[in-house]
């Protein structure tokens, strides 16, 4: 458990400084950017008020801000570009199951209330990820502020990796970003929560890399568990599966992927790769 939390509160903290280091250069960015901008009002206050609102409603946001600012801060960095309207970056395959908008609305009404105007949603995305994270875990890091909300959304933008990408067709996603194969492993260490749907891992089940096969690496047992869930015949129902399918407590993410656990056909396959 102790390593599952360090793993996720790494993931973000090192995607945090990854994607912006470009911005840091020009000093925009700091610890408490609102400190003194809106009277007496707190933003972070405010902020994690609205968080934990929605975390003693579902839990299960805090894997869905953890995405949601995946996906926000690898196209064109952390701007709120996800959070537009039509044919925008959220309207492109890989955002269509993104979650967690409506607690990045709250939060925006929240802020606007006590200091209209000022707060841009790329600085709401970026704090409520942390905020969920401590509701989940208790472990609470420092995010600087002050970015700008982007002025261009559009899902052709989206160079998001899918769902089926092999680790070595993943590698180039992160490099671009000036992001190392160990950084992309610590980030994939976020998938020690939240959900995956069944309509993306049934090929890992049943037809693996279209073999008429299972992914047969797969743990047999995990994969019984996970046809029962996810039946061949696609239904109007696209079910999900829990992405710590991990019966042990004390083990983690990593832990799972090396014991043929994964879920995901990218964690299926980290474990086996070389990384070079
Ligand atoms: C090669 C890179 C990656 C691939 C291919 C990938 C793919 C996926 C897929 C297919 C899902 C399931 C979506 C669904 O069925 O609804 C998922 C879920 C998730 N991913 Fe990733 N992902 C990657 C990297 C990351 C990174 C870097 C993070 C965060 C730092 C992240 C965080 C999550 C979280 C938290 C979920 C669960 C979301 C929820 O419960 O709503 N992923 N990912």
């Amino acid at each position: 458990m102790k390593v599952r939390r360090a793993v996720v509160t790494l993931s973000l903290i090192e995607l945090i400084i990854a994607i912006n280091l470009a911005r840091l250069s020009n000093g925009e960015l700091q610890v408490g950017f609102y400190r003194g901008k809106c009277g007496f009002a707190d933003v972070e206050i405010t902020v994690a008020s609205v968080v934990t609102t929605w975390f003693l409603r579902d839990p299960t946001i805090v894997a869905a801000l953890i995405r949601l600012q995946f996906h926000d801060c690898f196209v064109n960095g952390c701007d709120a570009s996800i959070i537009d309207g039509c044919f925008s970056e959220k309207t492109a395959a890989p955002n269509l199951s993104l979650r967690g908008y409506d607690v990045i609305d709250d939060a925006k009404a929240a802020v606007d209330r006590v200091c209209p105007g000022v707060v841009p949603c790329a600085d709401l995305i970026i704090i409520a990820a942390r905020d969920a994270v401590f509701l989940s875990v208790g472990e609470r890091y420092e995010v600087q502020t002050g970015r700008r909300d982007g002025l261009i959304s559009l899902a052709q933008n989206v160079l998001i990796p899918g769902p089926s990408i092999s680790v070595s067709q993943a590698i180039p996603f992160f490099v671009n970003k000036g992001l190392s194969p160990i950084d992309m492993v610590v980030l994939l260490g976020a998938h020690s929560v939240g959900v995956a749907h069944c309509s993306i891992i049934r090929d890992s089940l049943y037809n693996f890399r279209n073999t008429g096969m299972p992914d047969l690496t797969m743990e047999p047992f995990l994969a019984d568990q996970l046809r029962f869930r996810c039946p061949p015949n696609t239904t109007t129902v696209d079910s999900t599966v829990n992405l710590d399918q991990n019966p042990f407590p004390f083990l983690d993410y990593y832990m799972q992927i090396l014991s043929n656990r994964g879920i995901l056909p990218i964690d299926q396959e980290l474990a086996m790769h070389p990384l070079s």
